[in-house]
């Protein structure tokens, strides 16, 4: 293809994954993340709006434009909505929300025609999930800004899509902030909620499998607004749109609402 794509998240899981397969197949990939793991990655942290203005002026002096741009970053917390510290739900939208908004402001005026905008959200951002609500409603608010951004960029050549996966193996898992703070309105339901999480880790789809269904999305001539990854969430939200929200948000809550006592 030889495109020049940045992905924001590609030190790691799926980012990386998917900056491997770009790669082989032709692609000048280049990979950001507070952390590189070879000297090709630019270290760029974007809560940081200044190491992002400096990474985009470098990319547009080394290649004057980007093809594809693709936001992986991001990570996950767990708990009880209300007794969250503000200070961390505050930091997890500034990497999963405004950090995605503040690579796409600087990238956007080197994107021309023909150019792709690919969001990695999550299907948190479709089902809301008690004891995980900070993560969703981060995940809610990317999914919206891609959607209005689709939006807006209509007729300029430049194509926005939401890819949601569902839960995928990852170190995802191990950097997700757990908070087991509880009180006598929530008692056990706070600790079940989360061992019921890491119960699930062996279910997970693998970074594989996952990475090439979205180099395939990738691929396309014309992206969608929204995909879905893995077959039980797209069941899952099928079935959403056909069931009145009470009675959906009830069915969640039983299943993921810590009501009932898990062992790992
Ligand atoms: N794994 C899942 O089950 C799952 C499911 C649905 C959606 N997702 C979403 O998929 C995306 C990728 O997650 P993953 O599963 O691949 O997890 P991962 O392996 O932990 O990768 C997360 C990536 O985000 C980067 N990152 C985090 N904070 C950053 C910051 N402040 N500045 C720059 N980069 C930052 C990390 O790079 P550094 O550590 O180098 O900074 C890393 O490359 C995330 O947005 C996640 O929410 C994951």
């Amino acid at each position: 293809m030889n495109k020049i794509i940045v992905v924001v998240g590609g030190t790691s899981g799926i980012g990386k994954n998917v900056s491997n397969l770009l790669k082989k197949d032709g692609n000048t990939v280049i990979c950001i993340g507070r952390k590189p793991t070879d000297p090709t990655q630019y270290k760029v942290d974007i809560t940081m709006e200044q190491e992002i203005e400096n990474f985009f002026s470098i990319i547009k002096d080394k290649y004057g434009k980007i093809d594809i741009l693709i936001n992986s970053a991001g990570y996950g917390i767990s708990g009880a909505a209300e007794l969250s510290s503000f200070t961390e739900v505050k930091n997890l939208f500034d990497v999963n929300y405004f950090g995605a908004f503040r690579i796409i402001k600087y990238a956007l005026p080197i994107m021309n025609k023909n150019s792709k905008i690919i969001n990695i959200s999550s299907c948190c951002a479709l089902f809301p999930l008690p004891f995980r609500i900070h993560y969703c409603a981060s995940k809610s608010a990317l999914s919206s800004l891609s959607y209005g951004l689709r939006m807006e960029l209509e007729g300029t050549g430049i194509q926005v899509s939401t890819i949601n996966p569902g839960d995928v193996m990852t170190n995802f898992i191990y950097t997700r902030k757990k908070d087991f703070s509880t009180n006598s309105r929530y008692g056990m339901r706070v600790g079940n909620a989360q061992v019921l999480i890491d119960k699930n880790n062996k279910k997970r789809m693998s970074v594989e499998y996952v990475s090439k269904k979205i180099f395939n999305i990738i691929n396309k001539e014309k992206v969608k607004a929204m995909y879905i990854i893995g077959t039980k969430y797209k069941i899952f939200n099928f079935f959403s749109k056909l069931i009145p929200i009470n009675v959906f948000l009830k069915i969640i809550n039983k299943f993921f609402g810590g009501g009932k006592i898990y062992q790992l």
